[in-house]
């Protein structure tokens, strides 16, 4: 049996666990690997679509976890993370700390011309104000959002769990194509995530030079890297409509790189018809991970390979809870 989130095992501190909406399954994993309890919390929609939430458990001078993912629909599971905050804080919790493995709107991270928004500046401004005293992500998209918080960020990694599940599938490619093989960072923004994955798998770089055009329409120019008869593995913090992948594809392709693309990434945004884009594309394997709920697309070919993100979390709940440090997960 699962013990009570409220036991702390010897020499842990007292918490309550409390899953959002848009992670509920990604809680019950985490529960399993944790071995603790998520408390009870009615979380509803008035018919006007007004969030509505209740904690059907004491948090009095308790340190809780919300872990609530700011999945699509991003602009509810945001205010109802918000919400969450707000009823635990109003409810004497002693420390709330956000675990959100998906931070909607972190591509917003500066002015994108003249009288825009910084919209993750914004959400730090509404989560610091709703009573958040930590936030720990997972592979956000700029880390440097960071900046826009005055409290503890911890910024996760979901690569070593990727890479390990992708390895074997590049392995088994590899012998078509004389052991060469590239990562590639589908944009400049990607580069950072690209040298990690390259270091963790031994092979080298090569960049997509990224141009977009509109919120589905991207353009490669060019490639830098040596991708000629290479098994491509491109990689991206997250996969929205596929067409940064789609892209790369072409781009890879008329640049002579071998057919057959691994793709890899943690967050499943994918909005209906992705899949079967990056499927048309030549994309043949696709790891993602739980940080989302996938949403599966039935009339799609191409399945992806789910990592789960629980492991992760659950260590480094378990880490916090014991005073440890974070940063060989980060
Ligand atoms: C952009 O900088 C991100 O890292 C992703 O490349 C992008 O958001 C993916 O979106 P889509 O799948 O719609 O091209």
């Amino acid at each position: 049996m699962v013990p009570d989130s409220q036991t702390p095992s010897p020499g842990t501190r007292a918490a309550t666990l409390i899953a959002g909406s848009a992670s509920r399954s990604l809680a019950a994993r985490v529960e399993h690997d944790l071995g603790r309890r998520f408390a009870a919390a009615t979380i509803e929609r008035f018919p006007d679509g007004e969030v509505s939430v209740r904690l059907d458990e004491p948090v009095r001078g308790e340190e809780v976890f919300l872990l609530a993912a700011t999945a699509p629909p991003v602009n509810d599971h945001l205010v109802e993370l918000l919400a969450l905050a707000d009823a635990c804080r109003r409810a004497d919790a002693a420390r709330i700390v956000a675990v959100v493995p998906y931070f909607g709107y972190a591509r917003s991270d500066r002015r994108d011309g003249r009288r825009t928004p910084i919209m993750a500046s914004l959400v730090a401004e509404l989560a610091e104000r709703a009573g958040i005293d930590h936030v720990v992500a997972v592979d956000v998209h700029t880390p440097a959002v960071e900046g826009f918080f005055h409290i503890p960020v911890d910024n996760l990694t979901a690569i070593p769990p990727l890479a390990d599940a992708l390895s074997p599938v590049l392995a088994e490619r590899l012998a078509t194509t004389a052991g060469k093989a590239v990562i590639v960072a589908p944009d400049m923004g990607a580069v950072r995530l690209a040298n990690r994955y390259a270091t963790k798998l031994d092979l080298p770089v090569a960049v997509c030079h990224k141009r977009r055009l509109g919120g589905a329409e991207v353009s490669v120019s060019r490639i830098t890297g040596d991708v000629v008869g290479r098994q491509c593995v491109i990689i991206d913090d997250m996969i929205s409509t596929g067409g940064t992948i789609v892209e790369s594809v072409r781009a890879l392709n008329d640049a002579g790189a071998a057919p057959g693309h691994i793709v890899a990434a943690t967050h499943a945004v994918l909005v209906p018809g992705a899949l079967q884009k990056m499927d048309d594309a030549g994309v043949r394997e696709l790891f993602l991970t739980d940080s989302i709920e996938p949403r599966g697309d039935s009339t799609a070919r191409l399945v992806p390979t789910i990592v789960s993100v629980a492991p992760l979390i659950a260590t480094a709940i378990r880490r916090l809870l014991d005073g440890g440090s974070l940063r060989e997960l980060a």
